[in-house]
């Protein structure tokens, strides 16, 4: 049995076992993406890395098996620079949104796109939720603010500008009629500035990619209101609100490189070339998206599909940098991905898989909330520290899936949570 020693904690573990194993059972965090516990390493993310003070080299954690005084750091300045690096050579080739372009430069920066799709689901009181836990003092519309997020919605790349602003003081009124809003709102909350990814500035016909994402793709040009003092009724909010290309993405708030490019202060385009990739969408499901320039290629959806025997599945096509995630022969992804479709969306640990719908994307939110209040318990998903996200899901959408293991019941943490379901 090789003893070492992790981040100065010694152990003693049975040969095979890999580094990552042995910090687990010491309570100790080393962030995965492409690795989940029960399912073979595939080493590509390297953001497991540590560094083996015995000899001085740089380990992927996931991988590597322990041996005989090593000396294993898991989180010094030299290996949190390695993990940056990493990371910032992922997103030398990825292409995507966090945040809508109206939310970045919002200076409340009120979720427009989410308080939208709250005014498309008829949920005023969820719009209101929206505007609340915005930047701003929300019991004032806008605050006087002259509207930085107009000139920045990109509906007007395509033709007239989303009435952001009409919204806002549709719901803000909608707000105030029901004493949504609490006295203390007058002063604004702090928010803490997450990372965010840019697309930058559109290519050719990129911009037709959103106009279908639109809840009515066809309709152009902007609504007013009938009577501008009275503001937008409920139809014409709707309307106006169908316009809305929900910019943003898919798994903003789940995304686990997100989540990592905030722990390490990752700059997006330290490594990126000038002349990025296309940004492309490829909706041949009915319930799933695949966007392939969000992939990290951690190969997790093409080995759950194998593990869940699909008659085609996913596979790699391409060499060197230009592989990636494609189905074989050519086939659409609805009949390539059948049974697994909803497992390989909640393994992807970015929003390469997504729901197609932000509403379905946003109920699987919903899921992984109450997944990372039951975090500890969840197999394999030991302490990440930004955010339980989709690491943990990942955990509870796979450990069901591997051979032998039984569908978990209650709560669905196989009682390890201690919930008692
Ligand atoms: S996949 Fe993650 S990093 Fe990329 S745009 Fe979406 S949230 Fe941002
Ligand atoms: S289309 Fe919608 S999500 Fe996109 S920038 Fe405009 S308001 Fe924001
Ligand atoms: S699509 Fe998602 S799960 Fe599949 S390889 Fe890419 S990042 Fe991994
Ligand atoms: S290489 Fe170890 S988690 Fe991805």
């Amino acid at each position: 049995m090789p003893k070492l020693t992790i981040d100065g904690k010694p152990i003693e573990v049975p040969d095979g076992t890999r580094v990552i194993q042995a910090a687990r059972q010491l309570g100790i965090a080393i962030p995965t993406m492409c690795y989940i516990e029960g399912l073979e390493p595939f080493t590509s993310c390297m953001i497991c890395q540590v560094k083996n003070d015995a000899n001085g080299k740089m380990i992927p954690g996931c991988s590597a098996p322990v041996e005989e005084g090593m000396k294993i750091v898991t989180l010094s300045e030299e290996v949190k620079k390695a993990r940056k690096f990493t990371l910032e050579l992922l997103f030398s080739d990825h292409v995507g949104d966090c945040e809508a372009p109206c939310h970045r430069v919002c200076k409340s920066h009120i979720n427009i796109p989410s308080m939208i799709r709250h005014i498309l689901e008829d949920d005023l009181d969820g719009a209101v939720e929206v505007l609340r836990e915005a930047a701003g003092p929300t019991n004032l519309p806008c605050h006087g603010c002259e509207g930085t997020c107009e000139p920045g919605c990109r509906r007007g790349k395509a033709e007239a500008p989303i009435a952001i602003r009409d919204l806002v003081s549709y719901v803000h009124k909608y707000g105030e009629e029901k004493q949504l809003f609490k006295p203390e709102e007058a002063a604004g909350v702090k928010l803490e500035k997450r990372f965010n990814c840019a697309i930058g500035k559109l290519k050719e016909g990129e911009i037709d990619l959103f106009v279908a994402d639109a809840y009515d793709p066809k309709l152009m040009g902007r609504i007013e209101p009938a009577d501008p003092v009275k503001g937008f009724t409920a139809e014409e909010a709707k309307k106006e609100g169908s316009r809305c290309m929900h910019c943003d993405c898919r798994k903003a708030e789940t995304c686990s490189l997100r989540d990592y490019a905030d722990l390490y202060g990752v700059k997006q385009r330290e490594y990126q070339p000038d002349d990025r990739s296309r940004h492309q969408q490829i909706r041949q499901h009915g319930d799933i998206m695949y966007e392939p320039e969000k992939c990290i290629k951690c190969g997790l959806c093409i080995r759950i599909t194998e593990l869940k025997k699909e008659t085609l599945g996913l596979t790699w096509i391409g060499r060197g940098f230009d592989v990636t995630v494609a189905t074989p022969f050519n086939a659409e992804i609805s009949t390539a991905v059948t049974t697994t479709a909803a497992d390989c969306v909640d393994a992807c640990p970015t929003a390469a898989l997504s729901y197609f719908d932000h509403h379905a994307e946003r109920k699987a939110n919903e899921l992984r909330g109450r997944i990372a209040q039951m975090g500890r318990g969840v197999a394999g998903a030991v302490a990440v520290p930004v955010s339980w996200g989709s690491t943990a899901l990942q955990a509870v959408a796979v450990q069901p899936l591997l051979p032998g293991a039984k569908k978990a019941g209650g709560c669905g943490n196989g009682g390890g949570c201690g919930c008692g379901k």
